[in-house]
């Protein structure tokens, strides 16, 4: 986790509490991510399959540092349905690649409880592919639910809100170009409650929990 904490620019401070990852350090680490991946995968036959929305930035900028032949595709999910925390993902758009006898790199922004990454996992080890290995931008593990972990991890973070690069709040927030950590006030804006998914709401209820312990993880 990055020490030094920075101030987000003057028009995000009342919504961005502060930067935790700015966009140096980000591009050091996907370009380090790059170096190790291409080391890896070297001679392979790469399939990279992102999951579709929040890692669309981290991927863009991982994507061009990669230069090792590869073909690319996204699995589509959603917040879980049903409204309760246990609920299965709804998968918005399928997998149209075959990966069946290939090396795949599944990307993710953020690996959080692990319920989607451990649920994607088992739905790809069902088309065969030769090996599977996990990227993440984000590592959370005080929150970690399922036993999944990642093969390659951008930072490991404490429980705070954060958004940027990719992630959102009621999907806010995606195109700010560093990591930061949304203000608590937010939490309660009108305007962004009834868009919030269930997953969000859970999310959010334990980093108010973590915030009123003292100990963000
Ligand atoms: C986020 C993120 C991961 C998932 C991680 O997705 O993109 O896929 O949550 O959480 P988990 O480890 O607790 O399952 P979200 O549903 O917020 O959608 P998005 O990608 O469209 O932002």
């Amino acid at each position: 986790m990055p020490k030094r904490i920075q101030k987000p620019p003057r028009h995000w401070r009342k919504e961005i509490k502060c930067i935790l990852i700015s966009q140096e350090q980000l591009a050091r680490r996907v370009h380090a991510l790059a170096r190790q991946i291409e080391k890896d995968f070297a001679g392979r036959d790469l399939v990279i399959v992102a999951l579709l929305n929040g890692t669309v930035v981290f991927l863009a900028d991982l994507l061009r540092r990669l230069s090792l032949p590869l073909r690319l595709d996204f699995i589509g999910v959603s917040s879980y349905g049903g409204g309760t925390e246990s609920a299965e993902l709804v998968f918005t758009k399928e997998l149209r690649l075959d990966v069946s006898g290939r090396d795949v790199l599944l990307v993710d922004d953020i690996l959080d409880t692990g319920k989607t990454l451990s649920q994607v996992k088992v739905k790809l080890r069902k088309l065969r592919p030769r090996r599977m290995k996990i990227c993440v931008l984000l590592d959370k593990p005080s929150r970690r639910v399922e036993p999944v972990s990642a093969h390659y991890v951008g930072f490991v973070i404490p429980n705070h809100f954060v958004v940027g690069y990719g992630l959102d709040y009621a999907e806010r927030y995606r195109n700010l170009p560093f990591v930061g950590v949304l203000r608590p006030e937010m939490f309660k804006n009108p305007d962004f409650i009834p868009l919030l998914s269930q997953k969000k709401r859970l999310l959010l209820q334990g980093v108010k929990n973590t915030l009123e312990s003292g100990h963000p993880g």
